[in-house]
């Protein structure tokens, strides 16, 4: 995973600039961090780049490249940090991707005398190029033989000692060229220099680029050069942090009633002509396929539940299994989710559709990322930037795009209610949780329970509290627990249970547990049931938004008496650009 980031210029800048740069691709991997510079500076630390960039000189220089990580390949190490040196400290290299003929191109290098100081598969590129370069080729030629060479995924920056230039080179992982006043730089993706230009160049598989302060010119695989459209992109601010909030998480969660509307109204206004095609493509296709990962997997839940619900035929799976487990073909929309457009699971299952002949739509938060970029229609949610890793405003608006989507194919809501009902949710849930979160705070497991929209919305709830309370956490389906997990339930055992309108049936499964000792916290819109908590009535879909923002609301304030590091937990990371 990881991001990168590359700058050159003719003025020159002190490193610390790159770093705030590279900051800002922290939701890539926030494990260690390193930079070298053409003048053959390297620094490198592990941990969160704020915490330690003090340790780092101030450092003028024209050519750097920096990096952050995510752990594949070698443990959170100084040494696996990026940058990688070459033998003899000439070459320096950053890399986001998995090199997965590592071992056997390493056991070469080995073979002829170059010797290894990390764990890492990144480190045989530097190597290799080096390898080459010492043979007689040009740095070009050995990019080439590199990528001829190479199996797996890399976003590439390379640099060498005193030379004027950068050298990038790509295969899945992303890369994008910004256009300086004064020079360019590379990164992953557009928020690394968002601050400072519009003007990007995206990279396509298997291209790279050699870059200096004056000009750039990019190749294709054996060496042909590329003509390149220069985007202009839309200004994606980056989030900044608000004193009035502790975490970014709590902060985004707040967002929710305004990044709704936004949306609303843009999916009404503005993007209603893509939406049009959406529901186009939907009503000519033989079924719906979604496919995602994580967070925006339970967000095709209920997109799956809502288009049902009107007779729409549609499947979703989760993208790493989606070309084991799903048929997808020339009768099918299959219709990605993605808050980054960048899970590399999610951009394998979209390729894969591709080459199916199925038609490709997307549903993302980043503009111009990969998954965007590989559609043939694509909406966008309008959360602005989410910092924390865990999704919470992404959720909601995913899942505002499949209730419009549902909507103009037939279901009966009002989405314009929605925005208001998020609002009395959070003023209502938010006391009544900060009350509730110290005696959860020591809990071992929570089971977490539903029917119909609210099966989906358990399993996010779920999710939200393993990844940031550190909570073991099962949501499942409330007819499913019978069938097992109830074996687990025993006095003070706590089951979350979400009940939509007249579920009578999930109601039963509380009686069930609590017979056995269960301590239940329950949440409906109905207030027959006398839940613990009660939310606003609520309109098609509606529920899956407001019950989960209770549970968002669970796992942070419980995280919080835990202090627990919220916003980036242990060994995750927002986009997962590896398999
Ligand atoms: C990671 C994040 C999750 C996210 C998932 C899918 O696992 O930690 O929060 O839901 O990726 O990300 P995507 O960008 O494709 O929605």
């Amino acid at each position: 995973m990881c991001g990168i980031v590359g700058r050159i210029t003719h003025v020159p800048f002190d490193i610390h600039d790159i770093l705030e740069s590279l900051k800002r691709l922290e939701y890539r991997g926030y494990d260690s961090f390193g930079i070298a510079t053409a003048e053959g500076d390297v620094f490198k630390a592990t941990g969160y780049i704020d915490v330690h960039a003090n340790e780092i000189p101030s450092r003028l220089t024209s050519v750097a490249i920096s990096h952050t990580r995510w752990a594949t390949h070698g443990k959170v190490t100084r040494e696996n940090a990026h940058p990688h040196v070459s033998q003899d400290g000439t070459f320096f290299i950053v890399h986001n991707g998995i090199i997965e003929n590592h071992a056997p191109l390493r056991k070469a290098l080995q073979a002829a005398g170059h010797t290894f100081l990390s764990q890492t598969d990144s480190e045989v590129i530097v190597h290799y190029i080096e390898g080459r370069v010492s043979d007689g080729a040009s740095i070009d030629e050995a990019i080439r033989a590199f990528m001829n060479e190479a199996r797996g995924t890399f976003a590439a920056l390379l640099i060498r000692r005193d030379d004027p230039h950068i050298y990038a080179f790509k295969r899945d992982s992303p890369l994008v060229l910004g256009i300086l006043d004064d020079g360019y730089a590379v990164a992953s993706d557009i928020y690394a220099f968002s601050d400072t230009t519009t003007k990007a160049v995206f990279f396509e598989d298997d291209e790279y680029a050699v870059i200096s302060a004056d000009s750039y010119a990019f190749f294709d695989a054996r060496g042909a050069p590329i003509g390149k459209e220069i985007a202009t992109v839309r200004w994606t601010e980056a989030a900044t942090r608000d004193e009035a909030y502790d975490h970014f998480m709590i902060k985004e969660i707040h967002e929710q009633p305004a990044a709704a509307r936004r949306l609303i109204l843009s999916l009404e206004n503005e993007q209603a002509p893509f939406m049009d095609q959406l529901v186009t493509l939907a009503r000519t296709a033989n079924r719906v396929l979604f496919v995602a990962a994580g967070t925006s997997y339970h967000a095709s839940l209920i997109g799956v539940y809502l288009l049902n619900s009107i007779g729409v035929e549609a499947h979703t799976l989760i993208a790493s299994e989606f070309h084991n487990y799903m048929l997808a073909d020339e009768g099918t929309l299959v219709v990605a989710i993605s808050q980054s457009g960048e899970t590399m699971d999610v951009v394998k299952a979209v390729k894969h559709a591709r080459s199916r002949g199925s038609k490709v739509a997307s549903i993302v938060n980043v503009p111009y990322s990969t998954i965007q970029r590989l559609s043939d229609i694509s909406i966008e949610i309008l959360a602005g930037q989410e910092i924390c890793v865990a999704s919470t405003k992404t959720y909601t608006n995913q899942i505002l795009v499949l209730a419009r989507m549902a909507q103009l194919m037939g279901l009966e809501t009002d989405l314009d209610a929605i925005p208001d009902q998020i609002e009395q949710t959070l003023s209502y849930a938010e006391p009544a949780v900060i009350a509730m979160a110290p005696e959860l705070r020591d809990v071992r497991d929570i089971y977490v329970i539903g029917r119909g929209i609210a099966y989906p919305l358990s399993r996010e709830v779920a999710l939200k509290l393993k990844e940031i309370s550190y909570i073991h956490a099962e949501g499942m389906m409330g007819g499913e627990l019978k069938h097992g997990t109830i074996a687990l339930i025993e006095d003070g055992t706590i089951v979350m249970s979400f009940i939509q309108n007249a579920d009578h049936d999930t109601m039963s499964n509380i009686e069930e547990v609590e017979a056995r000792g269960a301590r239940v916290i329950s949440i409906s819109d109905n207030s027959e049931f006398s839940p613990d908590f009660l939310l606003p009535a609520s309109v098609p879909g509606s529920f899956a938004i407001t019950a989960t923002i209770v549970g968002q609301l669970f796992s942070y304030y419980i995280a919080r008496e835990k202090g627990l590091p919220i916003d980036k937990p242990r060994n995750l990371a927002k986009s997962v650009t590896v398999k």
